[in-house]
């Protein structure tokens, strides 16, 4: 008995999390969680830095640098990232990414000091 009620708090406390994030997603993008978080810093290294440089600095792809970023909009650059880019080596990574994950990804870069 006193399991199901711990079952019920916790599916509750499901249904809250779900409810808030519907709430603040105006206010605040969802951010990926850290777990997710340390799977998106991997991917970058690992992935996108085999066209972009291991350090970002640019190699087959261009430098994602803060600077070379700079006055591209978020929205710009998450579409880059998510439809990849029709007529260049950049790839399609929405079915490894969602957007929350790649706006992170653009923070992270805008972000990053090398
Ligand atoms: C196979 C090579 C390749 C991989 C892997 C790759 N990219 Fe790219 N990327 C490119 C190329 C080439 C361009 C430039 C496209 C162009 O000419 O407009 C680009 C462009 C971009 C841009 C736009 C930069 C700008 O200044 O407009 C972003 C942002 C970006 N990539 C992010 C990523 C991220 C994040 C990943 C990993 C999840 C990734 N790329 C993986 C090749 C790659």
């Amino acid at each position: 008995m006193l399991a199901l009620i711990g079952r019920y708090n916790y599916f509750l406390g499901g249904l809250f999390l779900v409810f808030l994030s519907g709430v603040m997603q105006p206010v605040l993008a969802a951010e990926p969680s850290s777990a997710r978080q340390n799977e998106l810093l991997a991917l970058l290294k690992n992935d996108c830095g085999a066209c972009h440089g291991l350090t970002l600095q640019g190699g087959m792809g261009p430098a994602l640098l803060p600077e070379t970023l700079s006055g591209k909009p978020d929205d710009f650059l998450v579409a880059t990232i998510l439809n990849g880019r029709k007529g260049t080596a950049m790839p399609p990574w929405q079915t490894f990414m969602t957007q929350d994950d790649a706006l992170w990804l653009v923070h992270v870069l805008r972000k990053n000091k090398q």
